[in-house]
């Protein structure tokens, strides 16, 4: 005999199991989701969660592919990575299909990513982000606009107010403008630059000033007290988005000179979505504008510039932010109806497998319980699991081929 040691009921570090009630609420979550981005005429893509390593190297972010990703070599010696994020997968799909696909181009798709993350509030290493872009659209404001005006419909469609959340941005080409015309960085200078500021509210004050001095000693200055004919006119083109967008009633968004973004992709206007409960203090939405993403593959030729903005709000912050304000709907099971039979007599059966078909081809859900259980244990089963109806079959109602349909 081989004694072998019982097994850890324990999942993965940072991954979820789904229960039934889990995967309720989760569907709840990627259906409002689903609704509102096809409202504005987006079509759901999708892709396998296994890329080709190289994907992420050459624009991505230092952090996700130094610290983050799952990446491991397969038995024909290619390297592969779990994806982190969905952006370089749909800049491949475009540049593959460029020629057949008819732009601009409004696609989502809520894949599953991996992060080797810290587990902690509103982070996992397994989640489902819901994802949204539009391809091939220039600079254009009306587009960025148009973003926005998205990802506020969605929170509103979960019923949130905008009491709830602020949409925090800023832009890439006003930060370059910085860069170059008041720091005087190259471009070297300027990545590690914007990398410190990315990180900035992770660490001290005193190690940001002690990278900070390693790269310049300008003085550190707010980008509104900037006086440089270029960086101005690059804020009031924030400043003009944010305008449109108060106007039509979007009045939490404000220009926000931290948010810069962890991907080196991204080239234009970038924003995030803060939850305003201070629980929940990560990122809600993430997103921006990347002009140079899909010239990366060999089937786009230097002189196509193919653009595309958007963004990635996860399910796990969302999740937060609808539980923390009593935003889920209510549980209901997929089950219409428990049915209950009370004999182990086949004739009974056979009856009751009969109604339950009958119940079926009239569309209803329905579960039998062989179990010969009495009718109040039945209806203790149908409450517990929150299955509205219940229905018990037994000699009588065999004899009569009549039963009752109770409702809880
Ligand atoms: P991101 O800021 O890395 O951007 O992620 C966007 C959102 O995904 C975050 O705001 C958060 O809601 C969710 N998220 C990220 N990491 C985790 C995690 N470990 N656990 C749970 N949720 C998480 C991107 O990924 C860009 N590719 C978005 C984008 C699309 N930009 C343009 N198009």
């Amino acid at each position: 005999i081989q004694y072998m040691k019982k097994l850890k009921t324990e999942n993965y570090k940072g991954v979820r199991d789904f229960y039934p009630r889990d995967v309720f609420f989760q569907n709840y979550i990627f259906e409002t989701w689903k609704k509102t981005v096809e409202s504005f005429g987006f079509e759901e893509y999708n892709a396998s969660l296994l890329e080709n390593s190289e994907i992420y190297k050459a624009k991505t972010s230092e952090e996700i592919i130094n610290n983050q990703t799952y990446t491991f070599t397969d038995r024909g010696d290619r390297e592969v990575t779990l994806r982190p994020e969905m952006t370089p997968t749909l800049a491949r799909m475009i540049a593959a299909k460029k020629r057949e696909l008819s732009f601009p181009l409004r696609f989502y798709s809520i894949p599953n990513c991996f992060r080797y993350e810290r587990p902690q509030r509103g982070r996992m290493r397994e989640f489902w982000q819901l994802n949204v872009d539009i391809l091939n659209v220039k600079n254009d404001k009306f587009y960025d606009i148009e973003i926005i005006k998205l990802i506020n419909k969605i929170l509103l469609n979960f019923k949130a107010t905008s009491s709830d959340f602020t949409i925090k941005i800023n832009s890439r080409t006003l930060l370059n403008s910085v860069y170059e015309n008041y720091y005087e960085f190259n471009a070297n200078e300027a990545l590690t630059f914007q990398r410190l500021l990315d990180k900035r509210d992770k660490i001290s004050q005193d190690d940001f000033t002690k990278e900070y001095e390693k790269i310049t000693d300008k003085e550190y200055r707010d980008i509104e007290n900037i006086n440089d004919v270029k960086v101005k006119k690059e804020l009031d083109y924030i400043n003009e988005i944010i305008e449109v967008c108060k106007s039509s009633g979007i009045s939490n968004i404000e220009f926000d000179q931290n948010i810069v973004r962890g991907f080196d992709y991204y080239t234009g206007v970038v924003f995030e979505v803060f939850d305003n409960n201070p629980e929940n203090n990560r990122a809600l939405f993430g997103g921006g504008r990347y002009e140079n993403l899909i010239d990366l593959f060999e089937t786009v030729k230097d002189d196509v510039n193919i653009s595309g903005i958007g963004f990635g709000i996860g399910d796990v912050p969302m999740m937060n932010f609808l539980e923390s304000r009593d935003l889920l709907p209510p549980f209901i099971n997929s089950t219409d109806i428990l049915l209950g039979v009370m004999s182990h007599d086949q004739k009974v059966i056979d009856y009751a497998d009969d109604v339950a078909n009958e119940l079926r081809e009239q569309g209803k859900n329905v579960s039998i319980n062989y179990d010969n259980k009495k009718v109040g244990d039945i209806m203790k089963m149908a409450e517990k699991n929150s299955i509205k109806n219940v229905v018990v079959i037994g000699d009588k109602e065999c004899e009569e081929k009549k039963f009752e349909v109770k409702e809880l």
